[in-house]
């Protein structure tokens, strides 16, 4: 099992949420991606995930994300889990993908639960606002990607990239994963609060660091 984060979109251009660079008009990520920030002004948040489309939209996969499509092909038992709410993994080839925190490319109508791609219009038909299909802090992840996740923690190898592994319930696949006799390799640029319990920390950029794993 493969678990990535927004560090291996960084070398394509995509902000991370935590750290430098991440800050878009001066709002950090965490005060934008909460169900409180949309209650209290929908048209910001809608304008910030609307200029993060258009980030991933100009940006490429890297050679991390194909990297990636590769090992799919010569691991017979994969699952690539993604808490990225972009879609490079896709683009890279990547097709065993499962996405914790739902996609940017999904908008949601508060009120009928109706689900389309984004539209300029601010409502539904019926309505209701429309907000983006991403798990925000404080809601529960979608439960068939949870349980997809949670069944292939059970594995031989997890590879951890370009994660800080505070975020919840997510980084709790690591220890899972341990428990259940996994070997786990992290790939970051940093020291992680994981990386003293990991098997293996490789310090780099994913993108270079990949490939090589290969
Ligand atoms: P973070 O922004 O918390 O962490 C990004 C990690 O990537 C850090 O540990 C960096 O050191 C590392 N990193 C940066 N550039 C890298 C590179 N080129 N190669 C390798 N590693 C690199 O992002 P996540 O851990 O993904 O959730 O954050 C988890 C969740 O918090 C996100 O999915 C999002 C956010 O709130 C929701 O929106 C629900």
């Amino acid at each position: 099992m493969v678990l990535t984060g927004a560090g291996i979109s960084a070398e394509s251009g995509i902000p991370t949420f935590r750290g430098a660079g991440g800050l878009w008009r001066n709002f950090r990520p965490e005060e934008l991606a909460t169900p409180e920030a949309f209650a209290r002004d929908p048209k910001l948040v809608r304008e910030w995930y609307q200029w993060r489309r258009g980030v991933v939209r100009e940006a490429q996969p890297n050679a991390g994300h194909v990297a990636l499509a590769e090992l799919e092909r010569r691991v017979p038992e994969y699952l690539l889990v993604t808490q990225n709410v972009d879609n490079l993994h896709e683009r890279a080839g990547s097709s065993k993908v499962t996405h914790l925190h739902g996609s940017i490319f999904i908008d949601r109508c508060i009120e009928c639960g109706r689900e389309m791609s984004p539209v300029p219009e601010e409502h539904c038909a019926c309505g209701g606002w429309l907000r983006p299909g991403v798990v925000w802090f404080g809601e529960p992840l979608p439960e068939a990607a949870w349980q997809e996740a949670a069944a292939a923690a059970q594995c031989e190898v997890l590879l951890v990239v370009g994660t800080s592994a505070l975020v919840y319930p997510a980084a709790a696949l690591i220890p899972q994963a341990q428990a259940c006799g996994a070997k786990v390799i992290e790939v970051n640029l940093e020291e992680t609060r994981v990386s003293d319990a990991v098997d293996v920390s490789l310090r780099g950029p994913s993108a270079r660091i990949l490939p090589e794993l290969l």
